[in-house]
């Protein structure tokens, strides 16, 4: 008997990161920008099926919030309106949140090599003998980095015969026995030097300091400074949210890991306005609700750990609240650790607090209940990324599968898969193009629907796996005479046969019980 169970247990291989790259290209999920030019650091471009994957996670994480938001405690729909703001805002806004003077790196440069670090990114092997260089090394070492300098520099002593300390722990006048990762010479790293991370431009004609302006880093600011003209054209009433999805930027000093830490990507963010009471109760909510959400687009609940922050990694608006917690993927690139895939933050009043004191513009909520309670509500802000989100999606559904010609497909859930279901006539003659033409036409309107007439019908089967469609419909010598066509399931390879009058039915009721 044929096992038709859609979704066979997924493999537990950990796919490798390299192949996930090289199938984006070759399938045309995700290219590098300027691709022609050699490309450009930070910078990706997402190809005709990876726009159809990001459209299909920001159109759910869309319906999720705003479209009908999750039920609340009280068994009551949330209220959450959308908003769209511009990426460059008056540059004014970006002082006041704290991103001129805060939202930067620590930096050191390499004197010898012209190379610069993270400081906060590089231990110090420090030897307990006191002879010899201390050794920086990267603390992200994929490549082995740690023990090359060891040997180079370690004077035939193991790893235990030296202490380890982050760089930033280390006295700067200490800095004269560090050697840089990639240097020959000791000494030669400069001291920390704050890098700011928001990308600069000029509007107008003239540039100027006066004319200075920032891309955003953040779509959440956005968000803050049309506060009061939704609460003003609007009927929503404490509590509420605003959600938004777009672009932000970042000159990463370290873009990495594909299209992880990217220097532009997109975010989708929501600031759930509430009283500072129940910030504690919010931050839980959305964090489950969250956590969910990405189960629900197929992120497996054991791929995932929540992570409450250290108080010495708290951004300086959460602070003094109940904290922020992560919720953290399995990346092929973090194994066996995690990496962050969206921060649930508890922001305070810090962020309307400062357009408040900087706009001159009150911020207050006033209870409609009752006049005389004022005040200027916390935010709890469940932030993602979507191209992250993309990226994490794309390793979950890697699946190697030996047993293939592709040797492997990716398990997508139908709802992001790019392509719902493909069309595939046997051969390109005898009138099955023009059936299969006909079955396109009958169900594209319900459905991303794949029309491939051309090549052997292996090497289609095993293009739809690579592009993670999961049904294939193959039609025959067989389906001109008796109005059948055979069904291919992705995740088993099973076969069946169905008439063609049921077909549209029948992937309706599979695609929806996946
Ligand atoms: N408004 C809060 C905020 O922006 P964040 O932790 O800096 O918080 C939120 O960013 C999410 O945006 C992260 O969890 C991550 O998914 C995504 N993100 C941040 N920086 C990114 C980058 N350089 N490349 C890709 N995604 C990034």
């Amino acid at each position: 008997m044929t096992n038709l169970a859609e979704n066979k247990s997924q493999e537990t291989t950990i796919p490798d990161m390299k192949d996930i790259v090289a199938l984006c290209k070759r399938r045309g999920f995700i290219f590098p920008a300027s691709d022609i030019y050699g490309g450009l650091n930070g910078f990706w471009d997402y190809g005709p099926l990876g726009t159809e994957l990001k459209n299909n996670i920001r159109d759910l994480w869309w319906k999720a919030m705003v479209v009908t938001p999750p039920i609340g405690p009280d068994g009551e729909p949330l209220q959450i309106v959308g908003v769209d703001s511009s990426i460059i805002q008056n540059p004014k806004a970006w002082v006041a949140s704290g991103h001129v003077g805060g939202f930067s790196d620590p930096m050191v440069d390499c004197r010898e090599t012209k190379k610069r670090y993270r400081a906060d990114h590089l231990d110090v092997l420090i030897p307990k003998d006191g002879e010899g260089a201390w050794i920086a090394v990267p603390q992200d070492d994929e490549t082995g980095v740690e023990a090359k300098r060891l040997k180079k520099f370690g004077k035939g002593r193991s790893i235990g015969a030296f202490d380890r300390k982050e760089l930033p722990d280390v006295s700067t006048n200490d800095y004269a026995k560090i050697i840089a990762p990639d240097a020959s010479e000791v000494g030669t790293l400069t001291e920390p030097k704050e890098f700011n991370l928001m990308f600069e431009t000029y509007v107008g004609a003239t540039q100027s300091e006066d004319s200075k302006a920032y891309l955003r880093p953040e779509t959440a600011q956005g968000i803050f400074l049309n506060y009061k003209n939704v609460l003003d054209s609007s009927r929503v009433k404490i509590p509420f949210g605003i959600a938004q999805i777009g672009k932000a930027f970042r000159n990463e000093v370290n873009p990495r890991n594909f299209v992880f830490r990217s220097r532009e990507f997109e975010q989708m963010e929501m600031e759930w306005f509430c009283h500072g009471n129940e910030a504690a109760m919010w931050r839980e909510f959305w964090t489950n609700e969250r956590k969910s959400w990405w189960e629900s687009i197929g992120i497996r609940g054991d791929a995932m750990i929540l992570r409450e922050h250290g108080k010495d990694e708290l951004s300086h608006y959460a602070k003094a609240g109940v904290g922020t917690i992560d919720i953290e993927y399995q990346f092929p690139f973090t194994a066996p650790g995690f990496g962050e895939l969206e921060g649930i933050a508890h922001r305070c009043d810090y962020d309307l607090t400062q357009h408040q004191e900087h706009s001159g513009t009150k911020m207050e909520y006033i209870d409609p209940m009752d006049n005389q309670n004022r005040f200027i509500p916390h935010v709890i802000e469940p932030a993602a990324g979507l191209t992250r989100g993309v990226l994490t999606v794309l390793c979950e559904a890697y699946t190697i599968d030996e047993s293939r010609p592709s040797g492997m497909y990716m398990n997508f859930k139908p709802a992001v898969a790019p392509k719902k279901a493909a069309i595939l006539p046997l051969v390109a003659k005898d009138g099955m193009p023009e059936l299969a033409t006909k079955i396109y036409m009958d169900l594209r309107e319900d459905m991303a629907i794949d029309l491939d007439i051309k090549q052997n019908i292996g090497k289609r089967y095993a293009r739809q796996d690579e592009i993670g469609t999961p049904f294939c419909i193959t039609v025959d010598g067989d389906s001109l005479n008796d109005n059948t066509v055979t069904i291919r399931h992705r995740n088993t390879m099973a076969q069946e046969r169905i008439a063609i009058d049921n077909l549209k039915a029948y992937l309706i009721e599979k695609l929806a019980a996946f």
